[in-house]
C-alpha cells in the first residue's frame, strides 16, 4: 500500500464507521459463527419462509435457534376446544431438529391471536375462571408436552402488563376473568409439562423506567411466590433512536438481579421514531443507514459485555422483506428494519454487529 492510499484509508476510516468496519468481514462465517461464545443468535420464522430455497441459505448460514412467528400461537395451533392444528408448527420444528437448530417456543399465553371460544360458553356468556384456568392448562399441557424435547424455552406468557400510566396488569379478558393468577398458573403448568424447559416472562418497552418497573415487580412477586419463572424476554422492537445505551444497560442489570436469565427476543430496528413524526426520513439513506448501524453496534457491544447473563439474541424476522414493520403501524411505509435488505443481502448494520 502507497502511503497516499494508506492515509486515504485512514481519512476513511475516521469518516465512516461502516467504511472502516468492512475491512473485516469473513464472508464465510455467519452471525451464529461470529458469537458461537456468547449465545445462539436467532430468528423469528414462518412456514414459508423455511420453504423458500433463498431464506433457507440465508436461515442455515446466520441463525442457530428459531421462534415460530405465528405458528404457535393460540389461535394458530389450537383454533377449536377439540382441534389442535399441528401443520405448521410442526413443520418448523421439524426443520430445526434435521439442521441441529434450537427452537423457542412462542407463546402460550397472550391477550391478542387468542380465539374467542377460551373466553366463552356455548351461550356466548363468559366462562368461570375455574373453567378458564382449566382451558388454560388443558392448552399448556397439550401443546408443551407434544414439543417436549425440541422446544427447549417457551414464552410462558406474553405483554400481561400494561403500557397504561394508572395500570398495572392490562386488562384482558384473561385478566377480568382470573385475575393476576392467570400469570401464576400458567408457568406452574408449563413446568408441570416440561420440568426441563426455559420458562420466559415476554414484553416490549421494557427499557422505559416506568414500564420496566412493573415488569420487575411482577417478576419479584413471581419469584416470591416461588413460581418457576426463568428468564425474562426483551422483545426489542426498537428503533434507531431508542433505547439509549443507558437505558439499556439499566434495564438489563435490574432484571438480573433478580436472577433471572434475559434475551433479547423479538429484535428490529425501526427506522421511523413513531408513527406519523415529519422528521422521519422518508426511505433508506446513507444517513440512515449509518445511524441504524450505530444503534445496532451500541446494542450488540452491551449485549455481549452481559453474556453471562443473556442467554439469547433472537432477530424478528429474517430480512427486510418479510419485517412486520412494513405497512405497520403506517399502511403503505416501507421500513428497513433488520441486517438483510429485500435482496437478502447483508446491509451497513451487519458489519457493525460482526466487526468486535
Ligand atoms: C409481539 C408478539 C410477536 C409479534 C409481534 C408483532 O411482539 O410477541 O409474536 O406478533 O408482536 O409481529
Amino acid at each position: 500500500m502507497t502511503k497516499f492510499s494508506a492515509r486515504l484509508l485512514c481519512l476513511l476510516c475516521l469518516l465512516s464507521p461502516i467504511a472502516s468496519s468492512a475491512q473485516n468481514i469473513d464472508t464465510t462465517k455467519g452471525l451464529k459463527d461470529y458469537y458461537r461464545k456468547y449465545f445462539p443468535i436467532g430468528v423469528a420464522v414462518s412456514p414459508g419462509s423455511i420453504k423458500n430455497p433463498a431464506e433457507t441459505a440465508l436461515i442455515l448460514k446466520h441463525f442457530n435457534s428459531l421462534t415460530p412467528e405465528n405458528a404457535m400461537k393460540m389461535g394458530a395451533i389450537h383454533p377449536e376446544q377439540n382441534r389442535y392444528n399441528w401443520l405448521n408448527a410442526d413443520a418448523i420444528v421439524n426443520f430445526a431438529q434435521e439442521h441441529h437448530l434450537l427452537v423457542r417456543g412462542h407463546n402460550l399465553c397472550w391477550h391478542e391471536q387468542t380465539p374467542k371460544w377460551f373466553f366463552y360458553d356455548k351461550a356466548g356468556m363468559l366462562v368461570s375462571k375455574d373453567t378458564l384456568l382449566q382451558r388454560l392448562k388443558d392448552h399448556i399441557y397439550t401443546v408443551v408436552k407434544h414439543y417436549k424435547g425440541k422446544v427447549y424455552a417457551w414464552d410462558v406468557v406474553n405483554e400481561a402488563v400494561s403500557t397504561n400510566k394508572d395500570e398495572f396488569l392490562r386488562n384482558s379478558l384473561w385478566y377480568q376473568i382470573c385475575g393476576e393468577d392467570f400469570i401464576f398458573k400458567a408457568f406452574q403448568y408449563a413446568h408441570e409439562a416440561d420440568p426441563k424447559a426455559v420458562l420466559f416472562y415476554n414484553d416490549y418497552g421494557t427499557e422505559q423506567p416506568a414500564k420496566r418497573e412493573k415488569v420487575y415487580q411482577l417478576l419479584k412477586k413471581l419469584i416470591d411466590a416461588h413460581i418457576p419463572v426463568d428468564a425474562v424476554g426483551l422483545q426489542a422492537h426498537w428503533s434507531i433512536n431508542d433505547p439509549t445505551e443507558k437505558e439499556l444497560i439499566e434495564t438489563i442489570e435490574r432484571f438480573s438481579s433478580l436472577g433471572l436469565k434475559i434475551q433479547i427476543t423479538e429484535l428490529d430496528m425501526s427506522i421511523y421514531s413513531s408513527k406519523n413524526n415529519p422528521a422521519d426520513s422518508n426511505g433508506y439513506t446513507t444517513a440512515i443507514a449509518e445511524k441504524q448501524s450505530q444503534q445496532y453496534a451500541m446494542a450488540f457491544n452491551i449485549f455481549r459485555k452481559y453474556k453471562d447473563v443473556i442467554t439469547g439474541v433472537t432477530f424478528w424476522n429474517v430480512s427486510d422483506r418479510s419485517s412486520w414493520l412494513n405497512n405497520f403501524p403506517v399502511k403503505g411505509r416501507d421500513n428497513y428494519p433488520l441486517l438483510f435488505d429485500r435482496k437478502l443481502h447483508p446491509k451497513p448494520p451487519y458489519n457493525q454487529v460482526v466487526n468486535f
